[in-house]
């Protein structure tokens, strides 16, 4: 298996994907859709589809199955981070290497837009559903439909954590909790519901949540670590602004030595639950070397 390759093929399949659930009409509210558009299709790692899909793969070969949650997951991803740059949250002016959604548009449109994709996330799910006439397929995906919203429900508890301790000590459980919750829940779900639409067994998903739990922490100290000393150019978004706000991060709490050991233990504690998990769970041990070594 050639590792980049095989993103590469995922994220171009993503993206054609997205691109079908982008509104061109002419109508009252086009440029919110512009803007939802223009925040999606940004670029971006495109991960959490890219994550769902390799579960998924696991088990059977259809990925395609999937792919509707992987665009809905990915809606649910931009509406966060659409969310988390706004004036009243992070107040960053740049993401995916463009202006972000409130600095192109203006805060109430960007405030709307992830309204917007959050609900579009929703209502694609629920649409599928009820064209599914299978009833073991169609439990299975209300399953994976509770996975996402129990996710987003985290996502937000996490981000709330996160603005109250602006500028305050945090202890290291709190911090583990913020960073578990605000960009762990959202990377454990692809994995949850990669596995559930497979009908993976309750043993084998809770064998996978092990892993994803071990790659969202150390995706988020990685994102730390990259605000501290990464290349803004090359991220698409400002370094330094963590500091800058008085945000708790591995880096302010521990340092930047220990939080890089901290995420290599992290990563081989994951790899060593993933690369005998089955014969198919290689891109999953590179996935977690990917999440080490990234730079942006
Ligand atoms: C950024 O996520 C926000 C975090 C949860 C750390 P990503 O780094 O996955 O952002 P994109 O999707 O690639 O832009
Ligand atoms: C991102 O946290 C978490 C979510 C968007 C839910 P951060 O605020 O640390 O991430 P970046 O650095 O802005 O991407
Ligand atoms: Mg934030
Ligand atoms: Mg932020």
């Amino acid at each position: 298996m050639n590792f980049k390759e095989e993103l590469s093929k995922y994220i171009d399949i993503i993206n054609s994907e997205l691109q079908k659930y982008i509104e061109t009409k002419e109508c009252p509210e086009s440029v919110l859709n512009e803007a939802k558009g223009y925040s999606l299709l940004a670029g971006g790692k495109r991960l959490r589809p890219i994550l769902m899909i390799a579960t998924y793969s696991l088990f059977k070969e259809d990925y395609e199955k999937c792919f509707k949650y992987a665009i809905a997951l990915e809606m649910v991803h931009t509406f966060s981070l659409i969310h988390d740059d706004l004036p009243g949250i992070d107040n960053d002016d740049y993401r995916r290497g463009k202006l972000t959604n409130h600095k192109k548009y203006n805060e109430a449109t960007a405030i709307l837009a992830g309204d917007s994709l959050l609900n579009g996330a929703y209502k694609i799910l629920i649409d599928d559903i009820g064209n599914t006439s299978n009833v073991d397929e169609r439990a299975r995906k209300i399953e994976a439909l509770y996975e996402l919203s129990y996710g987003i429900d985290r996502m937000i508890a996490g981000e709330y954590v996160d603005t109250e301790f602006e500028g305050k000590e945090i202890s290291s459980d709190y911090l583990e909790y913020m960073h578990e919750n605000k960009t762990g829940a959202l990377i454990k779900a692809p994995v949850k519901i990669g596995a559930i639409l497979a009908a993976a067994s309750k043993d084998e998903i809770s064998e996978l949540e092990k892993y994803a739990e071990k790659i969202g922490l150390a995706f988020q100290i990685k994102d730390d670590i990259l605000s501290e000393i990464g290349n803004a150019e090359e991220l698409g978004k400002p370094v330094g602004n963590d500091r800058e706000r008085g945000k708790c991060t591995y880096v302010t709490k521990y340092g930047l030595e220990t939080a890089t050991k901290m995420l290599d233990e992290i990563i081989d504690e994951a790899i060593n639950i993933i690369k005998n998990y089955n014969k198919n769970s290689e891109f999953l041990v590179e996935l977690a070397l990917y999440i080490k070594n990234r730079n942006k």
